[in-house]
C-alpha cells in the first residue's frame, strides 16, 4: 500500500543544510492504523509531507496504492492528492468564512463533482463524525474538538484510501483527543481507510496496530523491535 525505499530529505537554508531524513525503507500495508512517533525534530512530519505528495524528497522511491509516485509531475501529483489521499492537521486548516458543511464539500468540489453530490457527501461524513446537527454552521462557532472532527470529515469525503495526519491530537485536551482517536480508528475499521499519523503522546501507542520510531531522520530499529507491535496481515 505504501512503500518507501531509502528515502532522503535535504533542507536547504541559506548556506546550511538540514538533513531531516537520511535513508528510510519502509512498508505500510492495506489497512494498517500505523503512529510514527519520535522526538521533536526528528523528521517525522518531513517523512508525513513525503508520503502524502506535499514535498518532493531529495532521494528515494514512494509507491502508494500501487503507483510509483516519484515520477509523477505536478499536475499529477495535485490529481492523485485530490482522488487518493486525505489529510488532517494540527490546526485542522479549515476556511473560517464558510461553514461546516462547505469545508468539507471542498476537496469534493475540487473533483468537479455537481454541487447537490459534493454537499449530499459532506452532509453523509459529517453525520459518521457525529456533527450532523452542525452543517449550517460556522467553523469558529465550534469547539477545537469538533473543529478537528470536520477536519476529519473533509478528508474522508473523498473516500481517500489513505490519510495521512500530523499530530492531530496537539492542541486537544485528553477527552477530544480520545473522541478524535476512537474517531480515527472507527474510520480505519469500518471503511477499511489505511491511515498514517504522527503522534508524540506515549498514550496514542494503543491506538496504533503498528508503530513505526524515527530517531535523528532514521528508524529507531531498536525501538521498533522492543515497542513497535507486530503489522496487522495484508487484507
Ligand atoms: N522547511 C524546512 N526548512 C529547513 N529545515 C527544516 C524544514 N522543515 C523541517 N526542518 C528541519 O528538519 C528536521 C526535522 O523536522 P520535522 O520533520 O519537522 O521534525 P518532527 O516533525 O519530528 O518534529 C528538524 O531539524 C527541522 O528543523
Ligand atoms: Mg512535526
Amino acid at each position: 500500500m505504501i512503500d518507501v525505499a531509502g528515502l532522503q530529505k535535504m533542507y536547504r537554508m541559506g548556506a546550511v543544510e538540514v538533513s531531516a531524513m537520511r535513508g528510510i525503507t519502509i512498508h505500510i500495508n492495506r489497512g494498517e492504523f500505523v503512529g510514527i512517533m519520535g522526538p521533536s525534530g526528528s523528521g517525522k512530519s518531513t517523512l508525513l509531507h513525503q508520503l502524502g505528495l506535499l514535498d518532493t524528497p531529495t532521494a528515494g522511491r514512494i509507491t502508494l496504492n500501487g503507483t510509483d509516485v516519484s515520477h509523477l509531475n505536478d499536475e499529477e501529483r495535485t490529481r492523485f492528492r485530490l482522488m487518493h489521499l486525505g489529510y488532517v492537521f494540527q490546526d485542522y486548516a479549515l476556511v473560517s468564512e464558510l461553514t461546516v458543511k462547505e469545508n468539507v464539500a471542498i476537496p469534493a468540489l475540487m473533483q468537479g463533482r455537481p454541487l447537490t453530490e459534493c454537499y449530499a457527501a459532506a452532509t453523509d461524513v459529517l453525520e459518521k463524525v457525529g456533527l450532523g446537527k452542525r452543517l449550517d454552521h460556522l467553523v469558529h462557532e465550534l469547539s477545537g474538538g469538533e473543529q478537528q472532527r470536520v477536519s476529519i470529515a473533509r478528508a474522508l469525503v473523498n473516500r481517500p484510501a489513505i490519510v495521512f495526519a500530523d499530530e492531530p491530537c496537539a492542541n486537544l485536551d485528553t477527552e477530544s483527543s480520545r473522541t478524535v482517536l476512537d474517531l480515527f480508528r472507527a474510520v480505519n475499521r469500518d471503511l477499511g481507510q489505511t491511515v498514517a499519523m504522527v503522534s508524540h503522546e506515549p498514550w496514542h501507542m494503543e491506538y496504533f496496530d503498528r508503530i513505526i520510531f524515527i530517531r535523528d531522520g532514521l528508524l529507531d530499529e531498536e525501538r521498533i523491535a522492543r515497542e513497535g507491535k507486530a503489522g496487522m496481515p495484508e487484507h
